[in-house]
């Protein structure tokens, strides 16, 4: 069998959409969006990544953001609410690997769109973009155990529990666990 990642993608940006959201390239000027994002202590709480203390941590990410589009390892969108062109989170293919048509996800919103179902019309949309245009074979998540909204997340998208690793992940001097979940495109059906 001859399966590869379909790297037209990486030709022109695939702007999406859904019911509610617009998924876009990331620009300069959302820094400070970001910021708020990866700044707050409840977004960050179950990141187990470092909190962005200045403008700066912010910016750094969009230029490795776009580094990862350019150099094909990584798609990343900003998520926009369409009623008020709001920049509220972002959502990332942001580990693409081609050899294994495998790309780990990220994603996040800032607090005050939790629980408005936006993360879930977001997955909808890009995992269906990652299957039938990027072409990748399966998703990859990694969530600390304790982050159940977003374990309830992927749960209700049907992404399968494939490991659990205890104490695998060194972060702000503790050991931490993880759990790996994987989606594959027949798990859809
Ligand atoms: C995890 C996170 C992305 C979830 O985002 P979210 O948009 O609140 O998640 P959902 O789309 O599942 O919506 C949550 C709830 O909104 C409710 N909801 C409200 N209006 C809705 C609508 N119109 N449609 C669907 N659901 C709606 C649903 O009941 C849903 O709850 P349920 O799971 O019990 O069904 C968000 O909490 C976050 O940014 N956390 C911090 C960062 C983080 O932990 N990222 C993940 C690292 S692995």
């Amino acid at each position: 069998m001859n399966k590869e990642i379909n790297t037209k993608i990486f030709n022109k940006f695939p702007v999406l959409e859904s019911e509610r959201l617009i998924f876009r390239a990331f620009k300069n000027s959302d820094a400070h969006d970001l910021f708020l994002i990866r700044s707050n202590d409840d977004v960050m709480y179950f990141m187990d990544s470092p909190t962005h203390k200045t403008l700066q941590d912010s910016e750094k990410v969009i230029s490795s953001v776009e580094e990862t589009y350019k150099n094909q390892t990584g798609v990343n969108w900003a998520i926009i609410e369409n009623s008020t062109n709001e920049f509220i989170g972002y959502f990332g293919y942001w580990r693409i690997i081609k050899e294994h048509c495998r790309a780990e996800i990220g994603y996040a919103l800032k607090p005050e769109f939790w629980g408005r179902g936006y993360m879930s019309e977001t997955l909808k949309i890009l995992i269906d973009f990652g299957f039938n245009d990027l072409r990748i074979h399966s998703i990859e998540a990694n969530v600390n155990p304790k982050n159940e909204k977003s374990v309830q997340l992927l749960e209700k998208l049907n992404f399968k529990k494939e490991a659990y690793f205890r104490e695998n992940y060194f972060f702000n001097g503790k050991f931490v666990d993880s759990i790996i979940y994987s989606l594959l495109e027949s798990d859809l059906n």
